[in-house]
């Protein structure tokens, strides 16, 4: 289904206000094509709730996560477990073999702690990405504006991918937790009893590859805990780039 930027704009006005469940539902209606990106992390609960909704629908939920191969093995461990509660096929997407051995045999396996973590983040995630999406109309994240107040505040519950979309195709971006907080993803899983990964039980509230995310403290910003080493703004590793655009706009 492809929708011009008008209709786009009203569909996300429409649904600007409505429960996750409504708008997963929307998307999973309207597109055959679609898939959600599944991190290991507490995004679990988009899987709980299309594996739900799709049930009704009488379609399957199509998840995919990006494999980067630098996931800490809780998170390897807890995306099987999913594969296995849900019953679903996830598909672990890896980089490209030769663009990934290039980059560690020339600059090792941590360049992006001396120069920033855009050069690994576009090998292990945006190429492998952009490979997954080329072939996609629409995509599920657990994007919410309250993850990171630098660069997510912004973000609609249903968007143009401007990122990775292409002359010859639209590709629409659904972020049904935009408007939802941590506390609210976490009532959720509490309430409906969701497996979670183990790492939050240590102190990690926002997880990416292990050598580029720690546990954060008090009074702490869960970003905080990504990519230490650098500017609050610059914390998108590309996967979300057009959230770097909207908060340059500011
Ligand atoms: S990131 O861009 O900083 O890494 P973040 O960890 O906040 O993203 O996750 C936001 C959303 O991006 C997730 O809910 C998920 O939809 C998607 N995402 C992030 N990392 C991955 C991954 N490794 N595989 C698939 N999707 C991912
Ligand atoms: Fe590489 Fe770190 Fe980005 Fe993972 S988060 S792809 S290890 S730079």
């Amino acid at each position: 289904m492809a929708l011009s930027q008008d209709q786009i704009a009203t569909l996300a006005s429409e649904y600007s206000e409505k429960d996750p469940e409504d708008i997963i539902q929307y998307a999973l209606q309207e597109f055959d094509n679609i898939a959600i990106s599944f991190s290991g992390a507490e995004d679990v609960l988009l899987i709980e709730m299309a594996t739900k909704i799709a049930k009704k629908l009488g379609k399957q939920v199509s998840v995919f996560t990006l494999d980067t191969g630098r996931l800490h093995p809780e998170t390897y461990r807890f995306i099987e477990r999913i594969r296995q509660h849900y019953d679903i096929q996830i598909e672990c997407i890896s980089p490209d073999k030769e663009k990934l051995e290039r980059l560690v045999t020339e600059k090792g396996l941590f360049s992006f702690y001396e120069t920033d973590h855009h050069e690994c983040c576009g090998i292990r995630k945006i190429e492998p990405l952009t490979r997954k999406l080329a072939n996609l109309d629409a995509w599920i994240t657990g994007q919410r504006k309250d993850q990171s107040p630098d660069t997510r505040n912004q973000v609609p519950v249903i968007e143009e991918d401007s990122s990775f979309s292409s002359q010859d195709k639209s590709l629409l971006k659904f972020n049904p937790l935009a408007n939802w907080t941590s506390s609210q993803v976490w009532q959720y899983i509490r309430m409906f009893d969701v497996p979670y990964n183990e790492l939050h039980d240590k102190g990690f509230v926002s997880i990416g590859c292990e050598p580029c995310t720690r546990p954060v403290g008090p009074n702490q910003h869960e970003r905080e805990g990504r990519w230490w080493w650098e500017e609050a703004t610059a914390k998108e590793c590309g996967l979300h780039q057009g959230n770097l655009i909207a908060s340059d706009e500011d």
